[in-house]
């Protein structure tokens, strides 16, 4: 099976969980999108309905388009669940995303949530945050630069201001994205807390205890990582 339709194999058991009246954090990424017209599919046959909250423009676009009512995060009190994508799940749910520069509002929704279910494919899974793919940090465009600078201090990290083309990337908060190469001696509680409390940096791609299970699609068959 092809890296698609591994991630697809997560979907049955993560349907399952979403029921009627729930309020729904809708996540971010290609398996979500994936995932959106699948939910508008249980909706209608169920005859069910959801309230969605969105952690991208993309993703609220997507759903709404396909009869999903979705409303603003401040207009909830409450959020039953969040169904998200992942870029590393290591051997304690802990996560990093933001691949695809989502993750303010990835963390808002996801650790608001009752319960998070995190989806992927196997190729996701890793011995220690920061293995496979670099730790985004969604930071002001004013000192930009100045951050990143602080963040190399960390460590000697190498650090890199995401580019779409030949522009910088700007999320959907207006911000740039700086991706972070880690190693495997650094601990991921004591960098967020480091990175956290620099003035300029709005969130980073950590998700820590945040997870209650991951749904992860193998060639052998789906598997259940629970909290
Ligand atoms: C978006 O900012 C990310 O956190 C995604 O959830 C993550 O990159 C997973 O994306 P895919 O589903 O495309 O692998």
């Amino acid at each position: 099976m092809d890296k698609k339709q591994l991630k697809i194999s997560t979907f049955n058991d993560a349907l399952d969980q979403i029921k009627d009246g729930m309020i729904v954090g809708i996540g971010s990424g290609s398996t979500i999108e994936l995932l959106v017209p699948k939910i508008a599919e249980k909706l209608e046959q169920e005859q069910i309905n959801i309230t969605g909250v969105c952690t991208s423009n993309k993703t609220a676009f997507i759903a709404k388009e396909l009869g999903i009512r979705v409303v603003d995060i401040n207009d909830v009190e409450i959020i039953d669940i969040a169904i998200d994508g992942a870029d590393e799940i290591d051997n304690n749910l802990n996560l990093i995303k933001g691949g695809g520069g989502a993750l303010f509002r990835e963390k808002v929704i996801d650790a608001m949530a009752n319960r998070f279910i995190v989806l992927a494919d196997d190729s996701k899974c890793v011995d220690y945050l920061g293995q496979t793919f670099k730790l985004p940090v969604e930071v002001d465009k004013f000192n930009w630069l100045l951050v990143s600078k602080k963040i190399k201090a960390y460590d000697n990290l190498n650090v890199i201001r995401r580019m779409a083309d030949d522009v910088p990337f700007i999320t959907d908060n207006g911000n740039y994205i700086l991706d972070v190469d880690l190693n495997r001696n650094i601990e991921p509680a004591a960098m967020h807390e480091y990175l956290i409390h620099l003035v300029g940096v709005l969130e980073t791609g950590y998700f820590l205890d945040v997870a209650d299970q991951a749904i992860i699609g193998t060639e052998a068959g789906v598997k259940i990582i629970n909290k």
